[in-house]
């Protein structure tokens, strides 16, 4: 585990958005894992600027994301698609036939749907970078609390907490969708590295129990303890409640001037 600790949400981005753009440009045919969420907005913001800017290519790019509420189209201003479409999609040059995400207007067949969502991202190579957030109880994708951190993707009921954070593009909390597509925490475990953004000291508790306290589904992003290659970029705000501040300072120097190429 690698945590970043940067000054505040800008830094936070940009330094996500070099990530990814190394990553693309050491390998053009990326696949990438995307995400939702006001912390995902400025890195899309920064792509979206280097794409313009630098020339960065998404041609070859193929993204798959994470999650969608059950029962809303990409014209839904509350829906995950609307989302990507506004801060990202429509803004680079990715490929439509590239671009994968849950169709929450499915009705019935899910378990179907979500095992095709598995074989496609299976199909593709699986997933090379996956971004992820955090919610405040924990949560990666709609990965809830009490979770089986084995799951694949599958429908989800979302919890009070996800649904009051979450209620403002769907109008009042009994207008927010009660389920969600979600690809599982056993799906999120395969993906070779995993980028896991949080900023704003709403989401320390979150942060410091998925990096310094037990394994185990009440917290569903304390599964990544079990993955080789986890990266925690976080402000000031969301890094927050942790314990080993130097100690994670002390590594990303040593990472730093050791293995240079980890952090490119
Ligand atoms: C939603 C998404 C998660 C995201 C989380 C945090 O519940 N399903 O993928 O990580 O919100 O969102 P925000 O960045 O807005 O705090």
């Amino acid at each position: 585990m690698l945590a970043v600790l940067k000054r505040n949400a800008e830094d936070v981005s940009l330094h996500t958005a070099k990530l990814i753009a190394g990553a693309i440009r050491r390998k053009p045919a990326l696949r990438l894992g995307m995400a939702t969420g006001n912390t995902m907005v400025g890195v899309y913001r920064e792509l979206v600027q280097m794409h313009r800017e630098e020339g960065l290519d998404f041609s070859r790019v193929v993204t798959f994301n994470l999650d969608e509420y059950l029962g809303v189209d990409a014209n839904h201003p509350g829906s995950l698609r609307h989302f990507m479409d506004e801060h990202f999609f429509t803004k680079v040059n990715l490929a439509p036939a590239n671009i994968h995400a849950p169709d929450g207007t499915i009705r019935g067949g899910y378990e179907e749907y979500c095992a095709g969502y598995e074989k496609a991202i299976r199909e593709a190579g699986g997933i090379d970078v996956q971004l992820l957030g955090i919610g405040r109880n924990g949560h990666i994708g709609f990965n809830e609390p009490t979770s089986s951190l084995g799951s694949r993707t599958r429908l989800k009921v979302l919890g009070d907490e996800t649904i009051a954070d979450n209620y403002k593009l769907f109008g009042t909390i009994g207008d927010v969708p009660k389920c969600a597509i979600t690809v599982g925490i056993g799906t999120i475990l395969e993906c070779k590295r995993i980028l896991l953004l949080a900023t704003g000291d709403a989401k320390a508790d979150a942060v410091m129990k998925a990096i310094e306290g037990p394994v185990t589904s009440a917290v569903p992003a304390s599964a990544l303890q079990h993955h080789p290659d986890v990266t925690f970029i976080l402000d000031e705000g969301a890094a927050a409640r942790l314990s080993q501040k130097e100690y994670y300072r002390r590594v990303l120097e040593m990472t730093e001037r050791l293995t240079p190429e980890r952090l490119s």
